[in-house]
């Protein structure tokens, strides 16, 4: 094992720490290193992961003692050993960083029951071995260089120092986020082995009651003019909207060096390619787990959880607002407009509701979801679209009565031409992890070809849930957990192109026509799906009321969109079809 940290690999050790102890891990740790230009010790870094940061650590204060290691070594106890400040993070558990070396579980996790101990008594000691790696040459995949003091992104040298924040915008995100980062202080701290601390705020109206004590921040009207000038090494965007204030604080904040942290999905659906480009040639992290799902850790999954396969498909319930629509349609049988109203008056739809229920904030979210999963650019305006408005409470029923919940899913699949993506109603079978998703929940999945398939569900919006989101990405700047945008370097982003339905593969479908009940009208029908190939399953019919309209309801085998789209403009141009037909498509989820 000294051979292996001496040349810098990394090492998971077994459980034991007495027994470490005695096969001489401490001579190990302080084993020159080779490749070290001080030679002060090994490049190599031991810490047990449920080692709590000592109070000294969090607190920030470099030691009174100069060279900052005898004296506190001591706040540690006997036995136990520190790296002083400036050589490494103390409670972080990050490439590339070392914290305290704790042998024997320290006073606080004493205090806190102690670390978790294993049948037989044994703590669950894990230790990692991690090389120091050389000064950072900026390179997006690579941590940022915490404990020297020439990192460009972090202002201060000390690994303890906080991480300083500023928030742009502070409307139900921006103040959400305010109050976690406030709640959450300590736990926060713990987690990230620093403090997180907002230095400074930006919105329009500095009158507004917000709810928040805003007194401890300076305040900017401007945020790009915040993302300039503030003391802070990240700036937070929660402004919204793909142009105007978002992108130009955004664009700021890249190039005045910080880091960015953003719930918009809208600037990164539009300009996130650009976005990734300017963040990665800075060497800075681009962070956005709030922007698809709101408090569903998607993106982190997509990007770290999920690296080791090839994603063939994702898919999703993305936007709360249409799922709260449909939801309610189906429990209540009410119609699509009365249910709106509702949703409107319950704050859950906007004034202006079509971003969401034409689809287009479902589309921006699977822009994002499908560059993250398939490592390529997704061009938003190849997203093929379609919204919710068009549905009708008979459709939601004939639905259920075939075993299906109409959602409006989010679709990327992987294929040999191209990736596909799509955006629309679907009806979903009861037995999938989609179908008991309701309300305003969001749910994705995804299928990974050696995971298989994953699902992840949970809240997708509000004040908590996105702002759970967004500090989770604080924690990872702060612990250095840094990731390039698009889970590779921009260079390395695949090019297989974005078609959806040339290569759409043969689908089953759910079509339902309003006819005149007269005789002879089936077989005009079953003339029109014979002619072009179109073979139907079933066909329902309940009601009859001779020389009034009635509603026929056909589900169709797989079958192609151009020949589909045939029958069906041939269909509606029947004189015995009154109405525009319906035709949802048959998930396979
Ligand atoms: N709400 C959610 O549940 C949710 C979920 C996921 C993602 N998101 C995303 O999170 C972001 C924020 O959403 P939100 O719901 O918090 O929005 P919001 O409530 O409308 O708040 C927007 C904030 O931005 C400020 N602002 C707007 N234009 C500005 C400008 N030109 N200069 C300075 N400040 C400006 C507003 O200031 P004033 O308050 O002074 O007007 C307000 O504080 C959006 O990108 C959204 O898509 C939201």
């Amino acid at each position: 094992m000294g051979r292996s940290l001496a040349a810098g690999h990394h090492v998971c050790l077994g459980a034991d720490s007495q027994a470490l102890r005695a096969h001489g891990l401490l001579g190990v740790l302080e084993t020159p290193d080779a490749g070290s230009q001080s030679g002060r010790g090994s490049r190599c870094g031991l810490w047990r992961t449920w080692r709590r940061p000592c109070a000294h650590c969090l607190g920030g204060k470099p030691p009174p003692d100069p060279s900052g290691r005898a004296q506190h070594q001591g706040l540690h106890g006997p036995g136990r050993r520190h790296r002083g400040p400036g050589r490494g993070p103390p409670g972080r558990l990050t490439p590339g960083v070392a914290p305290c070396l704790l042998f024997g579980p320290s006073n606080n996790q004493k205090e806190a029951g102690g670390p978790a101990v294993a049948k037989g008594g044994t703590p669950k000691a894990v230790f990692h071995a991690h090389p120091f790696p050389k000064r950072p040459t900026l390179r997006v995949s690579q941590p940022p260089d915490f404990r020297s003091g020439n990192d460009p992104r972090m202002k201060d040298p000390h690994k303890s120092a906080p991480l300083t924040v500023a928030v742009a915008g502070l409307g139900t995100v921006g103040v959400g986020t305010l109050r976690v980062l406030s709640d959450q202080a300590a736990l926060l701290a713990r987690r990230a082995g620093r403090p997180i601390v907002v230095t400074a705020v930006s919105a329009r109206d500095h009158n507004r009651d917000r709810g928040i004590d805003l007194s401890p921040y300076t305040w900017f009207t401007d945020p790009v003019t915040m993302a300039r000038e503030a003391e802070a090494d990240v700036v937070v965007e929660l402004i919204g909207g793909s142009e105007g204030a978002a992108r130009a604080t955004v664009e700021a904040a890249l190039e005045a060096g910080r880091h960015v942290v953003t719930a918009n999905k809208a600037l990164l659906a539009h300009h996130g390619l650009a976005l990734a480009q300017k963040a990665e040639a800075a060497d800075l992290g681009l962070f956005y787990e709030a922007a698809v799902a709101g408090g569903i850790p998607i993106i982190k999954a997509l990007r770290e959880g999920l690296a080791a396969n090839e994603i063939r498909s994702v898919q999703g319930i993305l936007n709360g607002t249409c799922n709260y629509i449909l939801t309610t349609m189906r429990e209540t049988g009410r119609d699509f407009d009365d249910v709106l109203v509702e949703a409107q008056d319950l704050g859950y739809a906007e004034a202006d509701p079509s971003f969401d229920i034409d689809g287009i904030d479902a589309a921006h979210k699977l822009t994002l979801l499908a560059s993250l999963a398939f490592r390529q650019p997704i061009d938003l305006a190849a997203v093929s679209v379609q919204g919710i408005r068009h549905l009708s409470a008979l459709d939601i029923r004939f639905a259920g009565e075939l075993g299906y919940r109409i959602k409006l899913l989010a679709t990327g699949e992987r294929r040999p031409e191209g990736v596909d993506c799509r955006v629309a109603p679907v009806m979903v079978p009861l037995d999938s992890p989609l179908a008991p998703v309701e309300g305003v929940y969001n749910a994705v999945v995804t299928e990974g070809d050696f995971v298989g398939r994953s699902v992840f569900q949970g809240r997708g919006a509000g004040a908590g849930p996105t702002a759970s989101a967004v500090v989770a990405d604080l924690v990872d700047l702060a612990c250095g957990r840094f990731a390039p945008t698009l889970g590779v370097a921009v260079a390395d982003l695949e090019q297989v192109g974005t078609n959806a339905a040339p290569c759409a593969p043969a689908e089953r479908y759910y079509v339902r026509l309003t006819v005149l009940d007269r005789p002879g009208v089936f077989a005009d029908i079953a003339g029109i799906l014979r002619d072009e190939h179109v073979s139907m399953e079933s066909i329902l019919q309940h009601d009859r009321d001779p020389g009034e309209t009635v509603p026929v309801v056909m589900i169709l085998h797989e079958t192609d969109e151009t020949p589909l789209a045939r029958a069906v403009s041939r269909l509606a141009s029947l004189e015995t079809v009154v109405a525009p037909p319906r035709v949802i498509r048959i998930g396979r989820c």
